[in-house]
């Protein structure tokens, strides 16, 4: 193990990468029905997207399949899974207004065999308005993103990576989910504005959607230098419980780098500290799936 007497810091972070990007033994547990998620937060970088791309990566690796719908037009899911996202592309636009179907927008990532991604091109901003006037305009991804389309993906997760706003792409996410998954940066601030998203996903719980719950949290940004981190967490954990995820995500250069490369932090740098912290978010969040379906 990697706390063994002896051990280098070169040696423990080569096992470390070694144990993220050669799972044999350590699979994590498939759900025992498929889990739609939705990642979302109204207030911009705190860690969406990092967390849906991150997430995927380390279910996907695992052995778990996963698939990663881009709905948000700045594409930056697309980018850090490198799949191909230039206007034109079959993405999440054509998807949502019934050009293609989730099965042909779908592309696979060279990270892994078992993540997937449906990518957004620019074309998606114009969307949102375009949306307003469409049939069942709140409903249109859910309709896309049937269980026999993703029956044929063969995919257990969804991860649904939502822009930082509460309009109709969102709704869309929402509506189209069983869970959301609010990320929640560890810092000033981090709470304004929650209690908006929260009222939001009641209405659409209320009007559109009942099956919705809001599932998991997950702390991001962690900063262990400053008091101001752990007074968030805990005032995050007091509110929430057992909803948070108890992996916290530090603060780490190396996180905020890989999306540059075209890549996941799993890929970029396995042996690092937010690699192993979005394993250990991953794990947990596959274990909770399971027991979900036992209790
Ligand atoms: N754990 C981390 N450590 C350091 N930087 C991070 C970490 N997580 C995310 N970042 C960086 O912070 C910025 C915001 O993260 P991210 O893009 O994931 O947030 P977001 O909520 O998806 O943003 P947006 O609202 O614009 O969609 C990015 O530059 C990202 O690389
Ligand atoms: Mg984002």
């Amino acid at each position: 193990m990697s706390s063994g007497v002896g051990w280098t810091p070169i040696a423990e972070e080569a096992e470390r990468a070694a144990r993220v990007l050669h799972p044999d033994e350590n699979f994590m547990p498939r759900p025992t029905r498929r889990r739609v998620m939705t990642v979302a937060n109204q207030k911009g970088g705190v860690g969406k997207t990092t967390s849906a791309v991150n997430l995927a990566a380390g279910l996907a690796l695992h052995g778990v399949r996963t698939l990663v719908i881009d709905l948000d037009p700045q594409g930056n899911a697309s980018t850090a899974l490198d799949v191909d996202h230039r206007s034109g592309t079959p993405s999440v636009y054509e998807m949502l207004i019934g050009e293609v179907s989730v099965v042909e927008a779908t592309q696979v990532s060279a990270q892994s065999p078992n993540l997937l991604c449906v990518p957004a091109t620019i074309d998606l901003a114009g969307a949102e308005i375009e949306l307003v006037s469409m049939a069942s305009r709140e409903s249109r991804l859910k309709e896309a993103l049937s269980k026999e389309a993703l029956d044929e993906l063969g995919v257990d997760y969804v991860f649904i990576d939502c822009p930082p706003s509460l309009g109709l792409l969102t709704v869309n996410a929402l509506v189209a989910a069983h869970e959301v998954l609010i990320p929640i940066q560890c810092e000033y601030y981090a709470l304004e504005g929650l209690g908006q998203l929260l009222s939001n996903i009641e209405l659409v719980q209320r009007h559109l959607n009942q099956a919705l719950s809001v599932s998991t949290i997950l702390l991001t940004m962690y900063d262990g230098r400053t008091k101001l981190a752990d007074q968030v967490t805990q005032e995050v954990r007091n509110h929430f419980g057992d909803v948070v995820l108890k992996t916290i995500i530090p603060r780490s250069v190396k996180v905020s780098e890989a999306p540059g490369y075209g890549q996941t932090i799993l890929a970029y740098d396995p042996g690092s500290r937010g690699a192993m912290s979005y394993v250990d978010a991953a794990r947990e969040l596959a274990e909770r799936g399971v027991s979900r379906e036992r209790r």
